[in-house]
């Protein structure tokens, strides 16, 4: 087959990885990619979320298979626009990712479908917003309603910073993404996120996972896209996640048929876990990043036949062989980030990386000028690996990030602390 993987992060590079070595595959571009994913795949210049371009580029290169990396596509219909030329897709429809792209479309579904998840309002307009916090005190989360890029949802601690959170995102803080509002009960717990491929009617478990969001040790400072994750999440028991599918990812897939938007791809639910019982935080209609880094390191070559087999509505079907292991990845980001940074700095030790079906230095921001890796975003490598134990794949990883030789680099030491 000749696979199309959209996008350029570290999750299309650990994506890139696992379907190379599937022998189903015969050809593999990626677009945009980056100098990693350049290492193992072709990788193409492409605007991803402009669907012609995607549906004529596909087709100009006999691609027989496209999956879909970012959410940004997806809610831009872009696999609606491939269906429709007749190509197999892994990814939902527009209507679909409104999973993601719309806070208040999934809250209104998991009404629908009876799935616990926090109470909520949802408002038009900011004087009703406010009206609702003051009646429910604080804490109290506001969000805004769209596609944030993961910075629409500020946790207030006290009612007058709901407030100030609701003005800042009527006011245009968030562009659209803010012009309406989600209010939400502040849960207790602990969060770990859950991944299932559904193809439309059937839903197949795929791993667990719990990532590091601040920036900071002890995970404090500001949220980031995340620094770093690790898989299985221990707190997600056999039982929880049994649970998880049985209440809320079940249900709402039913639900989605229900309304004619049968949703097909892999669906990430953010959980929120306290006293043994699951409530949904939030869907993601994709892969994590850098969730995907180790599930990919635990999946192997199996990910591009389970990825296949839900494009093609063959889940029933469809068995993961589950090794007893666990992975985990650092992420390496530019000093400075998630504010401000420095891009263009030349990232050295990389040649004499082992890398094999136990550990990879998965690439984001990167690209190659001159034969040297540079550094050309904030997330910037993932150094992911896998072992009998996590204290096994985490020295692994944090092997392979010491040998790395970037001063204008950093990443978390601690990752995985909750669990070891
Ligand atoms: P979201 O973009 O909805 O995942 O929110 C980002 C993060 O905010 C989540 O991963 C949680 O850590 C936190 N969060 C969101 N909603 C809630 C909630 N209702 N209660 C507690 N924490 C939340
Ligand atoms: N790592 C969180 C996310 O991909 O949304």
């Amino acid at each position: 087959m000749n696979i199309l993987i959209l996008g350029s992060g570290g999750r299309e590079h650990a994506l890139a990885w696992a379907v190379m070595q599937n022998p189903k595959c015969d050809r593999l571009i990626v677009a945009p990619g980056n100098a990693g994913i350049a290492m193992i795949a072709e990788c193409a210049a492409l605007d991803i979320e402009d669907g012609g371009a995607v549906v004529t580029f596909a087709e100009e290169n006999s691609i027989d298979f496209v999956i879909v990396g970012p959410e940004a596509p997806l809610a831009a219909g872009v696999a609606d626009r491939l269906r429709d030329a007749g190509l197999l897709v892994f990814g939902p429809s527009a209507e679909a990712a409104r999973l993601e792209a719309s806070k208040s479309f999934t809250k209104e579904i998991c009404d629908a479908a009876n799935a616990p998840t926090a109470a909520y309002g949802h408002f038009t307009d900011a004087e009703a917003a406010k009206a609702y916090v003051r009646t429910q005190g604080a804490p109290i989360v506001v969000k805004a309603d769209g596609l944030a890029a993961g910075k629409g949802v500020i946790i207030a601690e006290t009612v007058a910073e709901a407030e100030a959170a609701i003005d800042d995102m009527f006011g245009g803080a968030f562009g659209g993404a803010g012009a309406e509002v989600v209010i939400e009960e502040f849960m207790q717990g602990e969060e770990a996120s859950f991944f299932v491929l559904c193809d439309g009617t059937d839903v197949l478990p795929i791993g667990t996972a719990q990532d590091h969001k601040r920036v900071g040790e002890g995970d404090t400072g500001l949220n980031t896209g995340g620094m770093g994750a690790y898989s299985p999440a221990p707190v997600l028991t056999d039982a929880i996640a049994q649970t998880a599918l049985d209440q809320i990812i079940k249900p709402t897939m039913a639900e989605m048929a229900k309304r004619g938007a049968p949703y097909q791809g892999v669906l990430y639910a953010g959980l929120m876990i306290e006293n043994g019982q699951p409530r949904l935080v939030e869907y993601n209609v994709r892969f994590g990043d850098p969730e995907c880094q180790v599930l990919m390191m635990r999946l192997g070559t199996q990910a591009m036949d389970l990825m296949h087999a839900c494009a093609e509505g063959r889940l029933a079907e469809a068995r993961v062989n589950w090794a007893d292991d666990h992975a985990m990845t650092v992420v390496l980001a530019a000093n400075g980030y998630p504010g401000s940074y420095e891009k263009g700095s030349v990232i050295g030790g990389l040649d004499g990386l082992p890398e094999d079906s136990f550990q990879m230095m998965f690439h984001a921001g990167t690209t190659e000028q001159d034969g040297k890796i540079t550094a050309t975003g904030g997330r910037v490598l993932n150094a992911t690996a896998r072992g009998a134990t996590l204290q096994e794949a985490r020295d692994r990883a944090y092997a392979m990030v010491d040998q790395v030789n970037w001063p204008e680099g950093f990443c978390r030491r601690d990752i995985g602390w909750r669990a070891l």
